[in-house]
């Protein structure tokens, strides 16, 4: 079967194409750019979206919002990663960690499927911890500094093992789920 990811994020759809493959669904990009509400929550943020995207094109569609959490930093940036990496880059997020003994930090994903009549919520969650300095150049965002639980490298330096452990990997399966169970 084929679904609609809709996102202005290319890097995204390669990687929900790649993890969605093997479960039999083809991924098709849907060009979408769109105004976010402000939120502290993923999933009103996904929910929102996704109805506008359905609006676009009146089609079975997801979305996926996605962001950074850091532990020492009160969770922050949060659901404003985007914003927060277009302010102050990766180094100016590592200023902010300077001198912190805490780096400890997760990745939340959430999708939001309309398929017509209702909308479903899957999450994805990928603990870590940010590097001392950007590593790698691979994937796309924080990728460089991200350190997954139980690993040494970054994202940015081991896509593959990018690929099966993310945030985004997780809510991907999840929804995969959705519809070999038929819900
Ligand atoms: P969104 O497009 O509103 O979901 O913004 C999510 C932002 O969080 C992205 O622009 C990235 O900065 C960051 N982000 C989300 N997922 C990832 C990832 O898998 N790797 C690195 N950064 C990510």
């Amino acid at each position: 079967m084929e679904i609609l990811f809709a996102t202005s994020n290319k890097n995204k759809v390669q990687e929900a194409a790649e993890a969605l493959k093997p479960k039999g669904i083809t991924v098709k990009h849907l060009l979408f750019g769109h105004n976010e509400i402000r939120s502290d929550s993923l999933e009103d943020i996904a929910r929102e979206a996704v109805q506008a995207a359905y609006k676009k094109c009146k089609k079975p569609v997801f979305v996926e919002d996605s962001g950074l959490f850091i532990g020492s930093l009160n969770g922050f940036p949060g659901t404003y990663s985007a914003w927060a990496l277009g302010k102050l880059g990766l180094s100016g997020i590592l200023r902010l960690l300077q001198d912190m003994p805490d780096r400890s930090a997760r990745f939340e994903a959430c999708i939001a499927y309309h398929d017509g009549s209702k909308v479903s919520a899957f999450e994805g969650v990928c603990k870590g911890s940010i590097a001392i300095e950007p590593r790698g150049s691979s994937g796309f965002g924080y990728d460089p500094i991200f350190v997954p639980e139980g690993y040494s490298q970054t994202f940015a330096e081991n896509i593959t093992l990018k690929n099966k452990l993310s945030h985004r990997y997780i809510s991907l399966l999840e929804f995969s789920k959705s519809f070999v169970s038929g819900s």
